[in-house]
Order: C-alpha cells, then structure tokens, then sequence
C-alpha cells in the first residue's frame, strides 16, 4: 500500500464547504481502499491567509504545497476583501500558486452529464454528450506580463498598463501538452488566438503551427480566432475536441463552456507543470472551476461536484488511481440519475438538496460502486 500526501487549500466563502465533501470522499478511500491511505494536510489560503498572516499565501503553505502529491484547492476571494492592498488580495494566493510552481498547463474539461442536458441555458441537442478540454496557459500572458500598473500622468488623469507576453518556449510547451491530450480523445485541436490583431496571437499561431508539423502531424490542427471561437462554442460546441489558448482567453472560454454543462458548480480542473526530470512526476494543483460565491457562500447551498470532480482528475492525472477517478466519476452521474440537484441544477421535478447532502449522496453512491 502506497501513501499518499494531500495539501487541502479550502480559501473562502463556498471554498469551505465543497472541500468538507471532498474530505467526505477521501474518508471513504481510507476506509475501503486496500490500493492506498491519503494523508491530508489543510492550510489556509486567499483572504482567509490574509485575515490570519496579512499575505494571500504564507511560504510555510507553498512549501508544503511544494512537497505534496497534489494540492486541492476550493476558492478565493469575496466583497470584505476589496479594500485590501491589490498584491494582497485573494486571488494573489491562488496565482503564487501556479506561478512559483510553474503550473503551465491547465486542463478544463466541460463534460456534459446525460442527467443535466436539461439544466443548460442551451438545448437539449446543442449539449447532449458534449465532451470538450479546453487547455488554458496557466503561468504567462496577460495575468503575469510586466509592466503591469496603475501610473498617474502630469495632468493628474491615470493609466492603466497590462501587458500580454508570450515566449516560443511557453506556446510550444503548451502545444505538446494540447496534441498529447487530443491523441487519447478525437484528435483534433483548436488553437484560439487573436493574431489578427495581437503579436502574441501571431507567435501562437506560429508556435502551434512549427510545433504540430515537428511533433504531432497526425493531429487535426485547425486555427480559430478567440472572438469566433466564443461564437462557434454558443453555435455547436460539439465541433471542438481539445481547444488551446492563452491564459486570458482561457479564462473566459472555460466560464463559457461551463454553462453547456449544466452549472458553473460542475466544471473541474487540473494544473499541471513539466514532469520532473528524474522522477517524471509533475507538480500539480486541482481546483474547481467556480469561485466563492460569497452570495450562497456558509448557507449549505454550494454544489460540491466541481470539487469532487478536481479530485478525481488529481487521482487520475498524479496519483495513479484512475480507476478510483472512473469511480467517482459514475458516483457523481448515479447521484444525478438519482435525481439529486443542488440549487444551482435544480429542474422541476428533481429533488433539491444542499451541499452535504450532495455529498454524502455521492458517498452512498461509491459505497454501492464497490459493494
Ligand atoms: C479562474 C479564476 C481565477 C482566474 C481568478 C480567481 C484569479 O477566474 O481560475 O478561472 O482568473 O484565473
Ligand atoms: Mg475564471
């Protein structure tokens, strides 16, 4: 039996409450699994970190962050924190994180469950079996490039400065990672940039292209621009496979294919670095895709599933336990077969249950799972 070592990052505001589930679904791994125990440390992280220590993350919570097989982590940020010194808000946690842990790749799957093709904005037909990765630049871009700041001119009006920038290091790393993951899905790939009006968005599409010919020619490589890829995900997201593009344009098309699947509250994620030279493991932090919620956040309201589901994926892409990820996964989609919905999914009909409810519903299910 192997051990492995787990840094919980809760955060804020609903953050808390789908990490308690997680928590839920790593006891019942120690008490079933013969396969492996999981030793879980916590530590606080965003404005929580801030509240107790004045910074978003201490270096005593990156260390073990640092040393762990996986961080999961909830969510940062909520209204009290506003006034805070902006390299001390929330969200400055979670960016430490990935960026001293050179977590460059970050995976998005929006996976549509057959029990919420209903709950979509969108129709039944548009989101029915929809299963696309959108692969998000994690540590460069607009999010990092220098300068970035607020100046005062003489004439005493202000200038706001972010820069976007990209190196063929950067793009071509990404590119691999893009063409491995559409190899093991419907091998095709997408690469969403704006080279029609971006420097940036010209190397990428330079990148992706030298990159594609040198090591993935077997791969369907189309270029698409951000703006119409925005379009085309509302138009018929089911023509996409693995969608790559930068840090911002991630950012936002990850929100927007989110939606197809039902709820913000069910998309997870991974983010990953280089495998290491000697080990080939790679560092590794998996979160939810939501926020905190500071409107439901503490009400027991949270849907837990995006959480639950980012620890599936770290099961499944560190921790060499895809079976226990495919579990969880078929325990999620029995729960909502079963008719369990938390706010967020609710349809007529179904049964309306909050956050710890959910939780254990999907417990229940992984104890039906293995008998
Ligand atoms: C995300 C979030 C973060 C981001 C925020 C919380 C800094 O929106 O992970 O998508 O902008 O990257
Ligand atoms: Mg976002």
């Amino acid at each position: 039996m192997t051990t492995k070592t787990l840094l919980l990052l809760p955060g804020d505001g609903i953050g808390v409450e789908t990490m308690a589930e997680v928590e839920r679904v790593i006891a019942f791994f120690n008490k079933k699994s013969n396969k492996a125990k999981f030793e879980t440390s916590s530590d606080l992280v965003g404005g929580a970190a801030y509240d107790k220590h004045g910074v978003a993350i201490t270096d005593a919570a990156m260390a073990k962050a640092d040393a762990a097989d996986a961080v999961i982590f909830g969510a940062v940020g909520g209204p009290q924190w506003d006034a805070v010194p902006y390299e001390h808000r929330p969200e400055a946690g979670l960016l430490r994180l990935r960026k001293d842990m050179d977590l460059f790749a970050n995976l998005r799957p929006a996976i549509c469950y057959p029990a919420l093709a209903d709950a979509s904005t969108l129709k039944r037909e548009v989101v029915e079996g929809l299963d696309i990765l959108i692969l998000r630049e994690l540590t460069g871009g607009t999010y990092f490039g220098e300068p970035k700041e607020i100046v005062t001119l003489e004439s005493g009006e202000k200038r706001a400065v972010d820069t976007t920038v990209y190196t063929t290091r950067e793009i071509d790393r990404l590119a691999r990672v893009g063409f491995d993951l559409a190899r093991k899905r419907r091998n095709k790939v997408h690469m969403a940039a704006k080279w029609n009006v971006m420097r940036t968005g010209v190397l990428w599409r330079e990148v992706v292209t030298a990159t594609h010919k040198a090591y993935a020619p077997d791969v369907q490589l189309e270029h698409i621009l951000a703006d119409n890829c925005a379009m085309q995900l509302i138009r018929n997201p089911k023509q996409f496979d693995v969608i790559v593009t930068d840090n911002l344009f991630g950012d936002v098309l990850s929100d927007e294919a989110a939606m197809m699947t039902g709820s913000l509250g069910m998309l997870p994620s991974a983010s990953l670095g280089a495998p290491d030279s000697k080990t080939g493991k790679r560092k590794s932090l998996y979160e939810p895709v939501h926020g905190s919620a500071p409107d439901i956040a503490g009400k027991g309201l949270a849907n837990p599933i995006a959480t639950i589901a980012s620890f599936a994926m770290a099961l499944r892409y560190s921790l060499d336990m895809a079976d226990a990820a495919d579990m969880i996964d078929k325990a999620i989609a029995n729960a909502l077969a079963a008719g369990l919905r938390t706010g967020d999914i609710m349809q007529p009909g179904m049964t309306k249950v909050g956050t710890t409810d959910m939780g254990k519903a999907i417990v229940g299910q992984l104890e039906n799972l293995v008998g």
